[in-house]
């Protein structure tokens, strides 16, 4: 019979590799935790609507990229392409807004998908980590977002990083901006894609990220949102950056960044990544601001910023950097056996150990001592504890330090307290 493949841009991660993906994980947990956002969990389809209505129904992610799909009731229903849509949607139907605690500061890790084309650090399914801080318009809580995210880069040994920030200003900025844009592309914007044609009118911000004119010379010229901003906006973007200085972030204010996602206005932001090789796709991590997608929703006014990074280019940064990470020797002890009796005996021990809170293992192939040996030496054994028919007769076990080479011979009735000491010992 034919064989089955895993579906295109989507990947299987094994032991082995798992466990920088926990590694990264856990460090995440432990910045949230020191930053006071809480986890959050949403499900992995959401009503089609919700997207159309946050992510915006112009975007490549809303007319090319979504997995949408009828339920047997017949409702459009959509894998999520991004977190930010269903942590506001969840935010407002349990109505976070009323909460004692504000802002409202959350996180979330989990898979993603967007058909997109897949090349190196593009998938179809990815893991996002991102976090969201929803109820207060302080800048400091922008530079706080932005610091969540270089903490965590920066905790797991990235150095090569470079932060890009800009303003997408507020409504009025915005509308002006627009209209300077409306009259800079419709004179040629028979040159375009007709993409970016049906977005002239409806939103011609998005032309500026389309990704077949890149390179037409209208996009060099096109008036900048930074040329736009009213005073309040100005004011805002200052004290993002002054509060960035404050915390020692470096930062390049880039005029071109607008970001793929409709959303946002004020602070935009993207890490990247300045590794030598790290290939075309640069972008570790995006963000902003999204004051007024509470509304969209049907909530109440509660402004938000957030960012989101995918797991697969943060290891492929760690990668590119060659950082070498701190996976930890996982297996205390390693019971060798020898004859049915002693075999027999370490059902038991095995288990005695690990409720003692040791990782712990024995073999399960009737293989012979060496090949017992070379098992122990292959998931990296701090101990090898070796108990034969004469051992177990004379109520001994033989323990050796596999590091040292050190062998001792120690009372079976007494080995998980003697177990204990040694690992006491060490540490
Ligand atoms: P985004 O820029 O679409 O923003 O995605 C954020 C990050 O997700 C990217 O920087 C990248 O690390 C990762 N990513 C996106 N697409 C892929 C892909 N196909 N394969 C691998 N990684 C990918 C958002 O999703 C917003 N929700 C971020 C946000 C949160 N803004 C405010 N709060």
């Amino acid at each position: 019979m034919a064989s089955i493949r895993i579906p295109r841009g989507t990947q299987d991660i094994l032991p082995g590799e798992v466990e920088k993906w926990q590694l990264i994980e856990e460090t995440a947990r432990k910045i949230c935790a020191k930053f006071q956002y809480k986890e959050i969990r949403t499900p992995i389809f959401e009503h089609t609507e919700l997207f159309l209505r946050s992510v915006g129904d112009t975007t490549d992610i809303v007319q090319k990229e979504m997995y949408t799909f009828e339920d047997r009731g017949e409702r459009s229903l959509t894998l999520r392409p991004e977190g930010t849509a269903a942590v506001v949607r969840s935010f407002v139907e349990n109505k976070m807004y009323g909460d004692a605690n504000q802002p409202v500061k959350l996180y979330y890790m989990g898979p993603m998908f967007r058909y997109e084309r897949p090349q190196a650090g593009r998938y179809r399914q990815f893991v996002q980590f991102g976090v969201e801080a929803i109820g207060s318009s302080d800048p400091a809580i922008d530079a706080e977002v932005i610091s969540l995210a270089m903490s965590l880069y920066k905790e797991m040994g990235l150095k090569k990083l470079k932060l890009v920030i800009n303003s997408l200003g507020d409504k009025e900025s915005r509308n002006a901006h627009r209209e300077a844009l409306v009259n800079h592309f419709k004179p040629r914007i028979g040159e375009f894609c007709s993409d970016c044609q049906s977005r002239l009118e409806k939103n011609p911000m998005r032309i500026l990220d389309c990704k077949q004119d890149r390179d037409h010379e209208l996009m060099k010229t096109a008036p900048s949102i930074i040329d736009y901003l009213n005073e309040e906006s100005k004011n805002y973007f200052e004290k993002v950056q002054k509060y960035l200085n404050d915390l020692d972030i470096p930062f390049v204010v880039d005029s071109n960044l607008v970001r793929g996602l409709d959303y946002y206005n004020h602070t935009a932001f993207e890490i990247m990544s300045d590794a030598e090789g790290f290939g075309a796709i640069t972008t570790l991590c995006g963000g902003g601001r999204y004051n007024g997608l509470t509304e969209e929703i049907g909530g109440p006014e509660a402004p938000g910023i957030g960012f989101a990074m995918s797991i697969e280019r943060f290891i492929a940064a760690l990668n590119a950097e060659q950082v070498e990470l701190e996976l930890g020797n996982q297996l205390d002890c390693y019971l060798v056996s020898l004859g049915d009796e002693a075999k027999d005996y370490t059902v038991g021990l095995l288990q005695k150990l690990r409720l003692a809170g040791y990782s712990a293992e024995r073999d399960y192939l009737d293989r012979k001592i060496k090949a017992q040996f070379k098992a122990a030496d292959r998931l990296h054994a701090k101990y090898v504890a070796v108990l034969g028919e004469d051992e177990l007769k004379a109520n001994k076990i033989n323990l050796k330090f596999m590091e040292t080479g050190e062998q001792m011979e120690v009372n079976l009735d007494q080995f998980i307290e003697k177990f204990s000491e040694l690992n006491n010992r060490e540490e």
